[in-house]
């Protein structure tokens, strides 16, 4: 539950995003929607940002009040889109505004990145993403160019580093005991799941088949919804599929069984 709580929900006015606000308030959290778009369905406060423009995540560090109890990062572009647009909504602008949102974040706070098993590939692309460890939002078309982060490579990209960057954070705020974890779904049925099916072909058709059926929204909000609550509290820098059982398929496939 997340009585009493204050929430930021980033991407907040689709999908996965809309249906973590609507739950999270529904559990009692004072919610603060955000996102490039302004919500069909309003819940609690909107407030407006394109999380690819520096000045405009500025903006909004300086509008949410201190005292946040939980960020929920869920904005984010397909693979169809731009690949340097992909990079900055998706990895670039996402770390920028949590790092600007730190000193808002109560003591104990936790923080939920949507990653997607699209990054499950993280180790194989160690090098580009020790590389954009330091990347700034003005630099990402160089940086794409540099890594041959092309079409939909830049979605799979910023996932994998996505999936590095909350490792690697396990512990950055321990004092305050501030967390972060990343939830990784399989396909879901959202407005950009036809994007996927457009990128990955029959391959997404196979996967959607193995997997039974493709998640919902509501699969995925009582996932995020409970890491931002204190039942999570000891439950640091994971990587937590909701998939189907596509996750274990997979790895269980690469090790021969
Ligand atoms: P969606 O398209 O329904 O929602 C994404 C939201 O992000 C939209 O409301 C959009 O306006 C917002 N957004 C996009 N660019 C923005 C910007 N520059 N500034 C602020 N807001 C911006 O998509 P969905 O499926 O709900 O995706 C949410 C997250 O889940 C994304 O990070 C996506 O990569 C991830 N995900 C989605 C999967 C799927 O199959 N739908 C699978 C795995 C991960």
């Amino acid at each position: 539950m997340l009585q009493g709580k204050t929430v930021v929900v980033t991407g907040a006015a689709s999908g996965i995003g809309a249906a973590t606000a609507a739950l999270a308030q529904s559990q009692g959290a004072q919610v603060i929607c955000v996102d490039i778009n302004e919500p069909a369905n309003p819940i609690g406060r909107f407030l407006q940002a394109d999380l690819s423009d520096q000045a405009s995540i500025e903006r909004l560090v300086a509008e949410l009040p201190t005292g946040i109890d939980g960020l929920a990062n869920i904005a984010g572009l397909p693979p169809t889109r731009p690949a340097a647009s992909v990079l900055k909504v998706n990895l670039v602008g996402l770390k920028d505004l949590t790092t600007r949102l730190v000193p808002k974040l109560a003591d104990g706070a936790s923080i939920v990145n949507l990653a997607s098993l699209a990054g499950l590939g993280w180790p194989d692309a160690k090098e580009a993403i020790k590389a954009s460890e330091t990347l700034q939002l003005a630099d990402v078309e160089a940086f794409c160019r540099g890594y041959d982060i092309v079409d939909a490579r830049s979605y799979f990209f910023s996932k994998e580093a996505l999936i590095a960057w909350t490792m690697q954070n396990r512990w950055t705020w321990r004092d305050r005991g501030i967390r972060m974890n990343c939830v990784s779904p399989g396909p879901v049925d959202t407005p950009i799941l036809k994007d996927f099916v457009e990128t990955l072909g029959a391959r997404a058709e196979e996967d959607m088949r193995t997997m039974d059926r493709p998640g919902t929204p509501a699969d995925i909000a009582p996932v995020v919804c409970f890491l931002l609550s204190d039942g999570a509290a000891w439950i640091r820098g994971t990587n937590l599929p909701v998939d189907g059982g596509m996750y274990s398929n997979v790895l269980l496939q690469m090790n021969g069984f």
